[in-house]
């Protein structure tokens, strides 16, 4: 396997809590939520492992943080070299990877949400990102039934032309998932947003800063994909993934 981890590090957003599903931040909050008896955070970490990966922040808040470390460690388990990184308060997607300047010291970074399950193997477009050196970031799709829930980018020959956080309009039906890949200038753009609605630094106004400076690549996954948000969706995912 070609060796990705010179590029590329990884931040793992795992400071969400799971108060929903039965695991409030004291229990480690949606990192710890187990679906088929393992935590989110393990498939994601083994996900990382698996395409190459080897330094991995994972963003955690002042609650979960002691529960996240006893369970992940330093990583040896996966293979990985696990960094923790403290965000005080839930300012959104894109103030949590801001955090995690110093940790990516000059290099691409891969970040991913941790209630985000999906099918699709992930390695090869994992190396063509690290070995290609790109100013683009990149972003993954998949078609889903209720688009207003998420991120969502309107495309045109294989282009995104437009992105929007959970319209409440229909615009298009391909939801924006939770892993992304930025170029080490990500962080130059996080100064420049302004807190949302709900707010939080939005991951999609991030995206939209390198889609006007049209370095904004798509990738549609296909198979199955799940943010694990609620009970329903665990269950869902679980189905999924018994196969
Ligand atoms: C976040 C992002 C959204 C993305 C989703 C994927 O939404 O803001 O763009 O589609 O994750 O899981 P949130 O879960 O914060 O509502």
């Amino acid at each position: 396997m070609a060796d990705v981890s010179k590029n590329l590090c990884a931040v793992i957003l795992a400071a969400g809590a799971g108060s929903r599903l039965g695991y409030p931040n004291e229990r480690g909050g949606k990192p710890m939520v187990e679906a088929l008896g393992k935590p989110l955070l393990a498939y994601g970490l083994e996900r990382l492992a698996g395409a190459g990966l080897r330094d991995v922040a994972l963003v955690v808040n002042p609650v979960n943080q002691p529960v996240i470390e006893a369970f992940a460690g330093d990583g040896a388990r996966w293979g990985l070299k696990i960094s923790y990184v403290l965000q005080q308060k839930p300012l959104g997607i894109a103030h949590a990877l801001s955090l995690c300047q110093d940790f990516s010291a000059g290099r691409h970074v891969l970040l991913l949400l941790v209630d985000n399950l999906f099918a699709a193997n992930i390695d090869a477009a994992v190396a063509a990102y690290a070995e290609g050196q790109p100013e683009q970031a990149e972003v993954f799709l998949v078609k889903v039934a209720n688009p207003q829930d998420y991120g969502v980018a309107v495309v045109a020959n294989g282009q995104v032309e437009r992105l929007v956080e959970k319209p409440q309009k229909f615009i298009s039906d391909l939801a924006v998932i939770g892993l992304y890949f930025y170029p080490p200038d990500v962080y130059n753009f996080i100064p420049q947003l302004k807190p949302s609605a709900r707010g939080e630094l939005e991951i999609t106004d991030v995206n939209s800063l390198f889609l006007q400076q049209g370095r904004l690549k798509c990738c549609e996954l296909r198979g199955w994909w799940i943010d694990v948000g609620n009970a329903e969706r665990l269950a869902e995912a679980e189905r999924l993934l018994r196969g």
